[in-house]
């Protein structure tokens, strides 16, 4: 009779091969690690207990029967990531391409619903290439089981996706509805229907990088939150970027130890803004000096950068920040940065991250692509997400809040619980020189000398409107603060909102603009 125990151990040491010696190589020659190598990097040393390991497809066509391996092409389990509890699937390339059969997506399920069901955060290291053919539909209900128990966890617990070699077809939709991707440049790419497809559809030449890589992905289309120089930097982002959440949507995010040094006064915050409202300025600098010494992990980076949004800490407590970004665009709002800041917005809100709102904004983006491509439906995901929003919400406004920009940058109208603005605020229906020849039209015709006049018109209404005053004076503006006291205001103030209870009217789910 075989030695039981070693019988163990040879199926231990077999499923730790995955497709074997080969394959391994293979994965290795084009600058990829596997399935298990990831994980050794992911899970803090010691903690990652496995969970079907011995599982294999069931498939008897196209001789499958001869041909199975330990695991059948996913690693699944759970583990600890800087002492918190993560549950996780690594897929692995070494077996049949990664390739989602039945078994490997029961396996996916089955870590999908302990996390649920234990409120912990799940991470999917995606490397497949797509449904396992052998297995025909049974694979495309594989993939439909797991994406209805992403809906389902979506808001409850996070979850993050790496994605680190091919990503096609309906198989995108899984990382899709996950939180945040991140793709490695040059070894992953997304796309629905790959550059062969694409050429005789549309006869477009494109190969797979330009089509749907990490580039692409994280400037253009938005899919991707983060692009990666390699798997290694993915993955220490990932660590960084889950720090700032909490387990499930019933907890906070864990706040790190602070000890205040006697003064949060910030000196540096005088400068930032320009005299000259028409000069553009980093917002990142006004982040960077409000928020705790390089505490702020931006998300979106390379995607619509009119607006900035990412994760801080401001007295060791997790924020996240929205940022009209005057250095781009003058920070106008449009289509992507309103998806953006929308999407950003909403996960805050769903874990209870409080929201910290720097505005300087002149207002939406004119022009026909705009508007024939929705900005009217896609600002007011933007409108709707800080309306619907029921975490502590403070905004600042540094310079420009004008027209239904300022509405949608969490004014006070639509529910933020503390406003300041800075002395170089404007807050206004529109720019001086339109309203002048607007309002003024006749006077200036008539004028002898119509420049002038415009000038003066200008003038008056700066006078006016062109700082934080009357809206100070109606209460939208709950304080005129100067830009070094902005860092102390807010820590009092989000301390002020940490037990604030707001419940929404009661409904089945409110109806979003998409
Ligand atoms: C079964 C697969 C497979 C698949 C790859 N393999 N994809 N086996 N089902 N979908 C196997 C290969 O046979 C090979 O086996 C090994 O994985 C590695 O594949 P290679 O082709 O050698 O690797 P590479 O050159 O890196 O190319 C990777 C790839 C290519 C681009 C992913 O394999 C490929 O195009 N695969 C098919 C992709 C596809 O059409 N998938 C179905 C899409 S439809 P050996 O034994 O040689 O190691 C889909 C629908 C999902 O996914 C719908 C959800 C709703």
């Amino acid at each position: 009779m075989r030695d039981p125990i070693k019988r163990l151990q040879d199926k231990i040491d077999l499923a730790q091969l995955g497709g074997g010696e080969k394959r391994i190589e293979s994965q290795h020659a084009k600058g990829k690690l596997t399935a298990r190598e990831r994980l050794n990097l992911l899970i803090d040393a010691g903690t990652f207990e496995e969970i079907g390991m011995l599982v294999t497809h069931r498939s008897a066509d196209f001789g499958m029967e001869n041909q199975k391996f330990l695991g059948d092409g996913v690693v699944t389990g759970y583990g600890k990531i800087n002492g918190r509890l993560v549950y996780v699937f690594s897929q692995d390339f070494t077996v049949f391409g990664g390739s989602l059969s039945e078994t490997h997506a029961e396996k996916i399920c089955k870590i999908m619903d302990l996390a649920m069901q234990n409120g912990a955060p799940l991470i999917g290291l995606n490397d497949s290439g797509g449904a396992r053919i052998q297995e025909g539909v049974v694979s495309l209900g594989g993939y439909a089981d797991i994406f209805h128990r992403n809906v389902m966890a979506s808001g409850v617990i996070p979850q993050l996706s790496l994605i680190l070699g091919p990503c096609a077809g309906g198989a995108v939709y899984s990382p899709a509805m996950t939180d945040f991707i991140m793709m490695v440049e040059h070894t992953s790419y997304m796309f629905v229907t790959g550059p062969d497809v694409v050429k005789t559809v549309t006869h477009e030449e494109v190969n797979s990088e330009e089509l749907g890589g990490a580039a692409t992905h994280a400037s253009r289309s938005g899919v991707t939150q983060f692009a990666c120089a390699n798997e290694v930097e993915a993955i220490a982002q990932l660590k960084e970027l889950l720090a700032f959440m909490p387990q499930n949507c019933e907890e906070d995010a864990p706040a790190i130890s602070y000890e205040n040094n006697g003064s949060e006064e910030r000196l540096g915050l005088k400068d930032i803004v320009p005299e000259n409202p028409n000069q553009p300025y980093d917002m990142r600098e006004v982040i960077d000096g409000i928020c705790d010494d390089n505490s702020f992990l931006e998300v979106h980076k390379d995607f619509a950068e009119n607006i900035v949004v990412g994760f801080a800490r401001l007295a060791g407590r997790s924020i996240g920040v929205v940022a009209n970004q005057p250095a781009m665009l003058a920070g106008v709002l449009d289509i992507n940065s309103s998806r953006k800041a929308a999407r950003f917005v909403r996960f805050c809100d769903s874990f209870n991250i409080p929201l910290l709102v720097l505005v300087d904004v002149p207002g939406f983006l004119p022009g026909t692509d705009q508007e024939w491509n929705g900005i009217i439906t896609n600002g007011a995901k933007l409108l709707y997400a800080f309306s619907e929003a029921t975490v502590p919400k403070i905004t600042v406004i540094t310079r420009k809040a004008y027209g239904g920009a300022y509405d949608v940058m969490n004014s006070k109208h639509i529910g933020a619980d503390m406003n300041y603005a800075w002395p170089s605020a404007e807050i206004a229906v529109m720019g001086a020189s339109g309203a002048a020849k607007i309002i003024f039209r006749k006077e200036i015709k008539a004028s002898e000398d119509p420049a002038a006049t415009l000038a003066e018109k200008e003038q008056e209404y700066k006078d006016k409107f062109a700082n934080p005053y009357r809206a100070a004076e109606r209460g939208f503006v709950d304080e005129v603060i100067l830009p070094e006291q902005t860092r102390e205001k807010l820590i009092k103030a989000f301390s002020m909102l940490e037990n604030k209870v707001l419940n929404l009217p009661k409904k089945k789910h409110g109806n979003i603009p998409l």
